[in-house]
């Protein structure tokens, strides 16, 4: 039998999603939205793109969550999107309290389930799937960091004229304004990037990272990123699937790792078919021991704009 994935949010990332899961067969996908036809239309398209793209994966659209029950892994894209001019974090109420609705009917019939949350702001929405799910936290993780460093290496191997596949990046911290690439830990063909340009170079790449989604929301104008989200989502997806065991950069729920207690915040983790199976923890500067303090401080910002929607 194959595996099952439902998404959930048919909008940009998640149809994005469900073609890059059924087009590399790794498993079959009920994509849900509140839309009556959307997810339908969507999941009838690539089904019919199928058999050009050789594949033989199964696709179901729903407006119910009935077809996802018994899922391995829930991807959650449902929400609103970026305009121009707003932060990730203008979103929270919005957003807060679909991913709440979201979050209960999955978990209720996807109880094993691994939760994918990419909904923003992130790290916000990993807390309130995290505590609407009452999964253990090994089984809420956040996309970000997979995206952030994907970013990153993009403009790594732009810079330098390499192949991306040559690159490596390292991103800690909140998926904002905030987060915390670790250039001595980015590298070309296993060579720190520290010791193929310049300082300032390396300074307006990073600067370039963490703008990199109000960047492309600037030149959309009407939404925000989906491919490269979409990717980042999957590539998380495929390792849990195939229990592959990479270390990804995800949203996790840390309890003491890195000094920080009770948030999800981005962290290097290995991810097989249990979920989160290890946090991987690195030796800081103390300079990098600052910037992660400061994102996990804008994190529990969040946390507490939450408690200040939940109490109304
Ligand atoms: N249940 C199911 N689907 C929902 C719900 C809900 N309660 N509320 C909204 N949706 C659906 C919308 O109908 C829409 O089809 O979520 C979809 C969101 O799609 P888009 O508007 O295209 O947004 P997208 O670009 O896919 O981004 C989705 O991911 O990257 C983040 O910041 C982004 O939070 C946003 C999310």
């Amino acid at each position: 039998m194959n595996k099952k994935v439902t998404v959930v949010g048919a909008g940009n990332v998640g149809a994005t999603v469900s073609q890059r899961l059924v087009e590399k067969e790794l498993c079959d996908v009920v994509l849900i939205d509140i839309i009556e036809g959307v997810p339908q239309g969507k999941a009838l398209d690539l089904t019919e793109a199928a058999p050009i793209e050789k594949h033989d994966a199964h696709l179901i659209g729903a407006n119910d969550y009935k077809p996802s029950k018994g899922s391995d892994i829930v991807i959650i894209t449902a929400g609103i999107p970026r305009k121009p001019g707003m932060s990730r974090d203008d979103l929270i109420s919005t957003n807060a309290g679909i991913m709440k609705n979201v979050t209960r009917e999955v978990a209720r019939l996807s109880p094993e389930a691994v939760l994918i949350i990419v909904s923003n702001p992130l790290d916000a929405m990993c807390h309130v799937a995290y505590d609407a799910s009452g999964f253990p936290k090994n089984r809420v993780i956040g996309m970000a960091g997979v995206l952030d460093s994907a970013r990153f290496r993009a403009f790594i191997a732009m810079e330098l004229d390499v192949s991306v596949e040559n690159t490596h990046a390292f991103v800690l911290g909140g998926h904002g304004d905030t987060m915390v690439p670790l250039p001595r830990y980015s590298t070309v063909a296993g060579i720190p990037i520290t010791e193929l340009m310049p300082r300032e170079r390396i300074d307006s790449l990073v600067e370039r990272t963490a703008n990199g989604g109000a960047e492309i929301v600037s030149l959309l104008k009407t939404g925000s990123a989906y491919y490269a989200p979409a990717s980042a989502a999957v590539e998380m997806a495929e390792s849990i699937l195939k229990d592959k065991k990479k270390i990804l950069p995800c949203a996790a729920y840390l309890e003491g790792e890195y000094d920080i207690n009770g948030l999800f915040i981005g962290v290097p983790v290995k991810l097989g078919a249990k979920g989160i199976e290890k946090v991987i923890e690195i030796v800081l500067t103390d300079e990098e021991k600052a910037a992660l303090e400061k994102s996990a401080a804008a994190v529990q910002g969040l946390k507490d704009t939450l408690k200040k929607l939940d109490a109304k």
